[in-house]
């Protein structure tokens, strides 16, 4: 099989998809720049090579408009520094054959926000699923969006996709533009490589005890992956905002606590099921209230079942704290995606703080554990752990779908499964 490792960039053009999708402040500066940092061994081989690279990637949400504050201009500064050249800019990714042409052994060009073009994730805009003409402005859709791949493919002679967070998306970028390239000619990079083996290392060399730690605020966003983990899992924790849908569902009273009403049942279902599969379903018993989403609100730790009007669950309470560290301390394998509570506010990171801590101290004594999602990616980042645990993923809803055992359509569309 072709890989970035053994084949020879030497005098050729390399379309590189790389995921970086960063998070910027509102002076456009990257606060996270993970993602840059794990595609740079696939394009310093490249370079390294003589080769040339353009590369290519999305940023938010734009719906194939341009929206200037998701320019990948913002970030051409801090990617040139961290590869160790100049890196060019083509400021419409359509149109950037010439530049491309010009391109010399060991230079280096930046394509523009791919989603700047509808066509990149190949959804017809400006028309609702229920209109009659959909399935038509669909299809139009679909034959502009191979042109586009196409347009991508003519700069290159070789194409990478190396954007392990955004292969859970079937894009022009990420897979239509895999077709335009023979089997000799398309590989994914040593990022993606890397983060794949990190999943099989959880999914199939699994050494128990085996401690799953789920955080996010709805139940229903991480159904698939709770199933998913109950088959293989010893401890399932829940936390963050989900954990107020379980405590209501039990009949607690969680004040101002976020809550999905409409998944009471559903949160029911999933302690019924751990029950019967034996898996250790861990909950948390109190929480750090503030009075206001703020970091300066004031605070009042209770249950997680008795919390006042007036207050909302923002972190987990001492005592979770403890039970949490717990069931992660012992365990061999752990998989920890989303934090314990807002941790952005320092009042309330306490709980993710005690999470980290745990895993770290689980790593020491040889757990193999793997941290992902954008938020408990920062979250390690915040507390300088990062270097601590097995390994940290760059994909976010790309690492959860891998972990259901999902294809990826990234890697499907170069591996032809
Ligand atoms: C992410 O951050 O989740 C990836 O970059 C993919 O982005 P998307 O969820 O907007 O497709
Ligand atoms: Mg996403």
């Amino acid at each position: 099989m072709t890989n970035v490792t053994n084949y020879n960039f030497a005098g050729k053009k390399a379309l590189v998809r790389v995921d970086f999708n960063v998070p910027l402040n509102d002076k456009g500066q990257i606060t996270d720049d993970t993602r840059i940092r794990g595609a740079l061994p696939t394009l310093k081989k490249i370079l390294g090579d003589g080769g040339s690279l353009i590369i290519m990637s999305h940023m938010g949400k734009p719906k194939g408009k341009v929206v200037p504050s998701l320019s990948l201009k913002q970030i051409v500064d801090a990617v040139s520094e961290r590869l160790g050249v100049k890196v060019q800019f083509a400021p419409d990714c359509a149109k950037a054959a010439d530049q491309a042409a010009a391109l010399k052994p060991g230079e280096a060009l930046l394509l523009e926000n791919l989603r700047f073009y509808p066509e990149e994730e190949g959804k017809p805009v400006g028309i609702d699923k229920t209109d009659p003409k959909y399935n038509e402005a669909k299809a139009e859709m679909k034959k502009r969006q191979k042109e586009f791949a196409k347009t991508l493919a003519s700069y290159a002679d070789v194409y990478v996709n190396d954007a392990f967070g955004t292969a859970h998306r079937k894009h022009a970028s990420t897979a239509v533009v895999a077709d335009y390239f023979d089997k000799d000619n398309k590989m994914v990079g040593l990022l993606m490589e890397k983060e794949l083996k990190a999943v099989d290392n959880v999914l199939t060399n699994i050494k128990r005890p085996f401690t799953a730690i789920m955080g996010g605020s709805k139940v229903s966003t991480k159904i698939g992956i709770i199933e998913n983990l109950m088959e293989k899992v010893d401890n399932l924790i829940l936390c963050g905002g989900m954990t107020y849908t379980f405590m209501k569902a039990m009949g607690g009273k969680i004040g101002n606590s976020i809550c999905e009403n409409d998944k009471l049942d559903l949160a029911l279902d999933i302690m019924k099921k751990a029950k019967e599969k034996g898996v250790n379903l861990v909950l948390g018993v109190d929480s750090v209230c503030g009075d206001s989403f703020s970091n300066d609100a004031k605070t009042l730790v209770c249950a997680s079942n008795e919390i006042p009007d007036g207050w909302e669950g923002l972190d987990i309470g001492p005592k979770t704290r403890e039970i949490f560290a717990n069931a992660i301390k012992g365990a061999k394998t752990i998989l920890w995606n989303g934090p314990a509570g807002v941790f952005e506010f320092d009042t309330f990171d306490k709980g993710s703080r005690a999470i980290a801590d745990a895993v770290v101290e689980a790593t020491k004594n040889g757990a193999f554990s793997l941290v992902g999602g954008g938020d408990s990616v920062a979250c390690v980042n915040k507390f300088g752990l990062a270097d601590q645990v097995s390994y940290v993923s760059t994909g976010g809803g790309a690492l959860l779908e891998a972990i259901e055992g999902k294809v990826l359509p990234g890697v499907a569309a170069i591996k032809g499964e």
